[in-house]
């Protein structure tokens, strides 16, 4: 006996001993190891200690059928989902006749039916490594390392050092210093094709403790900030701190030392299945297994808005990121592969409806001169961020500017700004300005594809801004003054021109101010007509004294947000005493009406108002974040969220606040007493900062939740017994969120959102401004990105509440806290 043992020697032994442990280890009998002498084929697969992981032949769903990867995947997860693919560029058609094996200089290499390399871990052949002293060995981290069977912690390869798009938790993403190489994770080409796609991630070069989002190996297109270990977060996106919680669960550090820097997520419970992927779509997406839901949730995506992804929209198109389809062809263009532009591809950009003769008649010469040429034109768009690759010529004019195009086949655009920019190439990544910074852009095209718009005689500079007054519908007589503005804006709705008009015209629009359609804290509203049928709302202020320079000032900040979810100015009137705004006529009215009604047939279901719930977070995330200056609304309630004809809500009355000085003693006296939906801070008499608004969401998400006021004034069916927002705040510290439906709830109600919803409201409410969430948050919560927490009872109203009916003094109840 003694002597067998040493006849197959010390690695043989250590294999053998490895190999029962591994039979015992594993719940399913399979092993985790290869050897020479027992590679992997066909059915068989390798499953990790611990039973985690698991490796074999693989086939993405929907792909063709002839081909086959080695991948590692989720052993216990239902969805089969791959972590890594050895042979992502040289599939295999026949698992049956291809083996997993050591090959003889030790590697792993995966051979196909006549016996040929097609993959190998490639790594040069280390002292002593041959097929009969190393093995491959999947961990259950879901790391496959190549080792020495002598002491398998002495590791020759391992696949945590060459990514696919995935990083799993404890694989370091990061550069070797002393080499330069960085392990770069590289999207799937489509979801089915895990051959390397067009994005990638990679640690920047220059700049420590931050990696790079780069397109087609050439261009970086995002990147999420430098770490700042201190906050766990990334510069960029701040809310990923969610990560790094003290009492989290995971946590994502970064490692910097002579040898190299790396990223490292970290999970401390085995139980949880986390990943981050680099994804055929160019975001990168963090996600968890959800048992209950037999499915992948995702807590980030980066960057959140497609339009940052370098060439989302393919050539010859736009991105914008409210719009819907977010991509757009330019003017004269239409969609490449209309079937894939549908099924929301849009990478493969568009092409021209009619080509240019010019071009046609000569390359890049000088447009030919025979006869019947007319000569091409330019269509203007506005607001854009400029594609590169333009070459800058000497031009003293836009016209002069248009000409050198104009001589050249070969030029496809300009652009003038002082400087004249000509692009010869395909344009991409045209984007909306949503500072409304852009620049215009001129795009070449036919002369038959101007003249079919037949709004447009003649060249196209001159009358932008008069078909720009037609793409709104208003082509009074009566405009009096068009807003002038800096640049000339022409027919792509990027962006909005406002209509200044006059007070006749408004007399006529709303015949007179007799369809009174309802009353805000600023004024009258009325229905409107414009002459080409649109259907407006006319918003009379009242009592304004604001001098014209900065009501117009004003009107143009207004004027120029754009958000699905807030409402679109159209117009406005400013003549003598008359202050006047156009809005977009909304279907539904406003919040208030749809969703306090007296008979239960009619009310809103629970889908349309949790969907109406994330919308005006949106739209207020965006006022309070993304415009130019931050916009706090200052008066969110019902009343002034507005429904269109999809029950898509509108933020309405936003920057009227500020219109008017925030002036708002009329209000106070009206709220005084009630609880209503104004922040402490207001009554206390501290800086307003954009939480108050957030506090007055908090308060309304509890009203979209119950169906019902807060407060009824009027009697009614007021509750009585308790109020709301405390009734819930206690039910959830009880764990019992059933308790507060009520029979007209309960049919439809989704017990998870409804849940969700119910703490996001009391995260609003709370009396301190900084454990309130930002907007941003509430909507991560309720579209439940991120994990929401238990939220304390809001101590302040539940004084309040205590004295909701005896409306007298809150500043004293408000002492007493
Ligand atoms: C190992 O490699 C040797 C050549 O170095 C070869 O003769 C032998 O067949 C290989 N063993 C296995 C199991 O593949
Ligand atoms: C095996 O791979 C080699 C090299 O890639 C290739 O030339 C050969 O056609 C492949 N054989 C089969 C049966 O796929
Ligand atoms: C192995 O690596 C070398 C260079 O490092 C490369 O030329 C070769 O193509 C690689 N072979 C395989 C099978 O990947
Ligand atoms: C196994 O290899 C590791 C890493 O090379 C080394 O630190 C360890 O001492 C080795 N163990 C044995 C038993 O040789
Ligand atoms: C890093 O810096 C070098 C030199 O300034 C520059 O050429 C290169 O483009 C930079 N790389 C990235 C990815 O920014
Ligand atoms: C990516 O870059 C290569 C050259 O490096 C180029 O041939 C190819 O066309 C580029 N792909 C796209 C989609 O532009
Ligand atoms: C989108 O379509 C292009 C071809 O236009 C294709 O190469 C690419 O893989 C597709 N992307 C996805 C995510 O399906
Ligand atoms: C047109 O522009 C291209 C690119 O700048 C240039 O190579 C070509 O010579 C120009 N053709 C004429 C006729 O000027
Ligand atoms: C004009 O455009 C050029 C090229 O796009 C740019 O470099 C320059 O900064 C712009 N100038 C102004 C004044 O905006």
């Amino acid at each position: 006996m003694e002597t067998t043992i040493s006849a197959l020697g010390p690695g043989a032994l250590y294999m053998l001993v490895m190999l029962l442990l591994s039979l015992q280890g594993s719940p399913t009998g399979a092993t985790d190891v290869i050897t020479a002498t027992q590679p992997l084929s066909g059915q068989q697969k390798l499953v990790s200690q611990g039973g985690k992981f698991a490796m074999g032949f693989y086939q993405p769903s929907g792909g063709p059928q002839d081909k086959w990867y080695i991948a590692i995947w989720y052993n216990k997860v239902q969805k089969v989902t791959p972590v890594w693919i050895a042979n992502r560029e040289t599939p295999i058609s026949n698992p049956d006749s291809s083996v997993l094996t050591i090959w003889t200089d030790g590697n792993l290499v995966l051979l196909n039916k006549s016996r040929s390399i097609v993959w190998s871990s490639n790594t040069s052949v280390t002292a002593g490594a041959s097929n009969t002293t190393t093995v491959a060995v999947l961990l259950n981290t879901g790391n496959l390392v190549l080792a020495y069977a002598s002491n398998t912690s002495n590791m020759i390869w391992q696949s945590f050092d060459h990514p696919t798009d995935t990083q799993l938790p404890g694989m370091k993403f990061g550069r070797n210093k002393l080499t330069g190489v960085s392990n770069r994770q590289v999207s799937w080409r489509d979801h089915t094709d895990p051959s390397p796609g067009i994005f990638s991630l990679v640690m920047d070069p220059n700049i420590t403790a931050q990696y790079l989002f780069i397109w087609n190996n050439s261009r970086s297109y995002f990147t999420p900030g430098k770490f700042n270990p201190q906050t766990g977060a990334f510069a960029g996106i701040p809310s990923m701190t969610v990560m790094s919680r003290p009492n989290s669960v995971y946590s994502y550090e970064y490692v910097d030392n002579d040898k190299e820097e790396y990223f490292l997520l970290t999970v401390n419970d085995d139980n949880i299945f986390l990943r981050t992927v680099i994804d055929p779509s160019g975001q990168q997406k963090g996600m968890v297994w959800m048992e209950e839901k037999q499915d992948w949730m995702l807590y980030f995506v980066e960057p959140s808005d497609l339009c940052s992804v370098y060439s989302a929209c393919g050539a010859f198109s736009w991105c914008a990121v409210d719009s819907v389809p977010m991509c757009s062809c330019l003017w004269g263009f239409s969609p490449q592969s209309p079937t894939e532009w549908s099924s929301g591809n849009y990478t493969g950009g568009c092409t021209r409806n009619v080509a240019l003769p010019c071009r046609l008649s000569g390359g890049g010469s000088t447009p030919s001169m025979s006869s019947g040429y007319e000569e091409d034109r330019f269509y203007v768009t506005n607001n854009v961020r400029l594609p590169d690759g333009s070459q800058v010529v000497q031009a003293t004019t836009i016209s002069d500017c248009e000409v050198a195009c104009l001589h050249n086949c070969s030029c496809l655009a300009y652009s003038y700004n002082g400087t004249c920019s000509l692009w010869y190439n395909d344009l991409v990544n045209l984007q909306q300005d949503l500072d409304n910074r852009g620049d215009n852009i001129f795009i070449r095209l036919p002369a038959s594809e101007i003249r079919h718009t037949k709004s447009i005689r003649g060249r196209t500079i001159g009358l932008a801004i008069g078909v720009s007054a037609l793409t709104l519908g208003v082509s009074l007589i009566g405009v009096l003054c068009l807003l002038r503005r800096r640049r000339i804006k022409g027919l792509h709705n990027i962006d909005m021109n406002l209509m200044a008009f006059g007070y006749r015209d408004m007399k006529l629009i709303t015949k007179n101010f007799t369809d009174k359609l309802g009353g805000g804290s600023f004024g009258s509203v009325f229905k409107g007509v414009l002459q080409d049928g649109t259907v407006v709302a006319i918003k009379r202020l009242e009592g304004v004294h604001q001098g014209e320079k900065q009501f117009r000032a004003e009107m143009s900040t207004i004027g120029n947000i754009h958000h699905l979810n807030l409402i679109r100015l159209v117009g406005f009137c400013s003549e003598g005493e008359h202050r006047l705004l156009a809005y977009e006529y909304m279907a539904h009215g406003s919040l208030d009406g749809c969703l306090f009604k007296t008979s239960s047939d009619d009310l809103l279901p629970w889908k349309t108002r949790y969907q109406i719930a994330i919308g005006v977070a949106k739209g207020l995330t965006y006022l309070h974040d993304k415009c130019r200056d931050c916009i706090i609304h200052c008066d969110i309630k019902p009343q002034n969220i507005l429904l269109d004809t999809s029950f898509v809500p509108k933020v309405s009355d936003f920057g009227l606040a500020k219109l008017l000085g925030r002036d708002f003693s009329r209000v106070m006296t009206t709220m005084r007493g009630t609880i209503g939906y104004l922040a402490p801070e207001w009554i206390s008499g501290t800086a307003i900062t954009t939480k108050a608004d957030v506090f007055s969401y908090g308060m309304m998400l509890f009203e979209i939740i119950s169906h019902k006021r807060n407060i009824d004034e009027h009697g009614g069916d007021r509750r009585v017994d308790k109020f709301f927002p405390i009734l819930v705040a206690e039910k959830i510290q009880e764990g019992n969120v059933q308790a507060l439906l009520d029979s007209d709830l309960r049919r439809d109600v989704d017990f998870e959102e409804l849940k969700r919803a119910c703490m996001v409201a009391c995260w609003c409410v709370q009396e301190d401004e900084s454990s309130r969430p930002t907007m941003g948050a509430v909507v991560q919560m309720l579209e439940g990105l991120i994990e929401v927490t238990m939220p304390p009872v809001p101590r302040y109203l539940k004084v309040l509440a205590e004295s909701a009916y005896q409306p007298s003094t809150v500043s004293d109840k408000l002492a007493a806290v």
